[in-house]
């Protein structure tokens, strides 16, 4: 099973995915890692790994159409089975999710469909929910919406503060995602 995981941030998710390969752990191969921005601690860790990277800045498109274009463009390049959003920050357009119909997959640091958007945690936690947690799905074009593949709940402390639930959310994010990755690759997710 080849993939493509598309990331902004610091890639700490896509890291256990790149160890869980490395170990022999997830039968996936990682054909390239892209990013919406440059310079980031996501596609420094995918260098270090010694895998293919490519951004698509966002930045440098005159359009959102002709960034979505872009983006469909170079992942497409690939040949992906699935394509995995870890903690990619952007919404992609319809014509990508027809590209990859139910190949598409994300993970979101809340039990959707509570706390969708960019700030699922911070919006956990302003809630008063005692317990949060963690979504795989397959994503639509809409905002962490489509069908869920797999939860896991993650207990919200007196003492949490954003940054302390969010690190144990991604424990909990990082083992639910190998845990999917390898359930696809058997072919048994429906
Ligand atoms: C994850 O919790 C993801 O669900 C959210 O942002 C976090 C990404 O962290 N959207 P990292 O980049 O994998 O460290």
């Amino acid at each position: 099973m080849r993939i493509v995981v598309l990331v902004s941030g610091a890639g700490s998710n896509l890291q256990a995915v790149i160890d869980a390969v490395q170990s022999g752990d997830l039968p996936v191969e990682i054909a390239a890692v892209g990013a919406d921005r440059p310079g980031t601690l996501g596609l420094e860790r995918s260098a270090a790994a010694g895998l293919e990277t490519f951004v698509v800045n966002f930045r440098d498109y005159a359009t959102r159409a002709d960034w979505d274009a872009a983006l469909l463009t170079a992942v497409a390049a690939y040949e992906p089975d699935y394509v995995v959003s870890s903690g990619f920050m952007r919404i992609v357009a319809p014509g990508f999710i027809d590209a990859f119909p139910g190949r598409y997959v994300n993970t979101h640091p809340a039990l959707l469909p509570s706390f969708p958007g960019a700030h699922g945690v911070r919006d956990a936690l302003a809630y008063g929910v005692k317990v949060t947690g963690c979504t795989v799905h397959f994503a639509d074009a809409g905002v962490d919406t489509g069908p869920i593949i797999a939860q896991a709940p993650v207990a919200v402390l007196d003492d949490d503060t954003e940054d302390t639930l969010h690190e144990r959310i991604k424990v909990a994010e990082r083992a639910l995602l190998i845990e999917v990755l390898g359930k696809l690759a058997a072919g048994s997710v429906l």
